[in-house]
């Protein structure tokens, strides 16, 4: 190509390129027409590659009228795009309408699991009662869950069957139990605490589930006797099922209580005639309880002599399941939406 044939050519060039511009109807065409011409492997770089067959003033003519063509061709897509850009809001604002009338949107969202619920009220209803909240680790040593507690080396609770011992020798506490002697160890007496908070067992069925909830308490101070007990688990039983739940006590054995007592509601499902929740004998278990063993209080440097106190504990999913009739454990952990939003 001469000279002049390749200054014409990208004469033609420009005027196609600007001409399609023109036809474009979206900005993604405008890219595309773009890129045809003056792209990698556009039709100017086709042309450009003959430049250097031209003698050096045709070099210097063509380099400029390429210029000029590809500034031409860059500024009418420019003008194209904002063009259809500025239609396009156009177009919205003429037909997309917002009717600022219509009612919002509700979004529904559960007031949390029933099981966090159930704990938050369990904790206002001991705090009410004079109790503050003490805490403990999950990750618990033998000594504070088994041996300060009074259990013999070979008690059946500390099977490997229902403790889930971790490899560095330490163990997931199977309750909340620990938490008395650190109390007892750490706090100035009297003491009156609660210690809600995750446990682990070997264990899963509809009514167990490996890692659960207890919430223990503890009273320890001069003269406290077992109507101590009996009378915060009345007040307790009162406030949490409604006043004139019957309750009683039920001998029962623990090794850091001396006496133990296994406390049950009257079922509040058949008032005391018998159904299948209660297994036909009109009443519901819902704790474990006793006073202190002088071993447990001796351990933790508290004279038995001087000083008696009370413990409890409670499984909240347990409580949750009565209080709600909630039929498989199971549903408090799956997060099921369907599940959360009755509550
Ligand atoms: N720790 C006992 C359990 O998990 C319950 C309990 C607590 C019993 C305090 C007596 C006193 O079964």
């Amino acid at each position: 190509m001469t000279t002049e044939e390749m200054i014409s050519k990208l004469d033609s060039i420009q005027g196609e390129a600007v001409a399609a511009l023109a036809q474009t109807e979206r900005v993604e065409d405008a890219i595309q027409v773009k890129n045809r011409f003056l792209g990698k492997k556009g039709q100017m770089q086709d042309v450009m590659k003959l430049l250097r067959d031209l003698p050096n003033d045709g070099k210097r003519a063509v380099g400029q009228a390429s210029n000029a063509a590809k500034n031409a061709i860059e500024s009418a897509y420019l003008e194209r795009v904002e063009a259809l850009e500025a239609a396009e809001v156009e177009r919205q604002l003429r037909e997309e309408t917002v009717d600022v009338t219509l009612p919002g949107r509700v979004f529904t969202k559960s007031n949390g699991n029933p099981l966090t619920l159930m704990e938050a009220e369990l904790i206002d209803l001991f705090q009410e009662l004079g109790f503050e909240v003490a805490d403990g680790p999950e990750i618990e040593s033998d000594f504070y869950n088994f041996e300060a507690l009074n259990f013999p080396d070979d008690h059946p609770a500390r099977d490997m069957q229902d403790t889930i011992m971790l490899e560095n020798g330490h163990l997931l506490r199977t309750h909340t139990s620990p938490v008395q002697v650190r109390t007892m160890l750490a706090y100035e007496l009297p003491i009156q605490v609660i210690s809600p908070g995750r446990v682990y067992r070997h264990d899963f069925d509809p009514t167990h589930s490996p890692v659960f909830h207890q919430i223990e308490g503890l009273h320890v101070d001069k003269h406290i006797t077992m109507r101590d007990l009996v009378g915060a688990l009345k007040a307790f039983v009162d406030k949490c099922f409604g006043v004139g739940t019957k309750m009683r006590l039920r001998p029962s054995y623990f090794p850091f209580t001396e006496p133990s007592a296994e406390v049950d509601i009257g079922c509040i499902f058949c008032g005391g005639d018998g159904c299948k929740v209660c297994s036909h004998t009109g009443w519901l278990e819902i704790l474990g309880s006793g006073m202190v063993d002088p071993n447990v209080l001796r351990g933790a440097g508290i004279d038995p002599e001087v000083y008696s106190g009370y413990a409890f504990g409670l499984g909240v999913e347990r409580i949750a399941m009565l209080k709600y009739e909630i039929p498989d454990i199971r549903l408090l952990f799956d997060n099921d939406i369907r599940f959360l939003r009755q509550f």
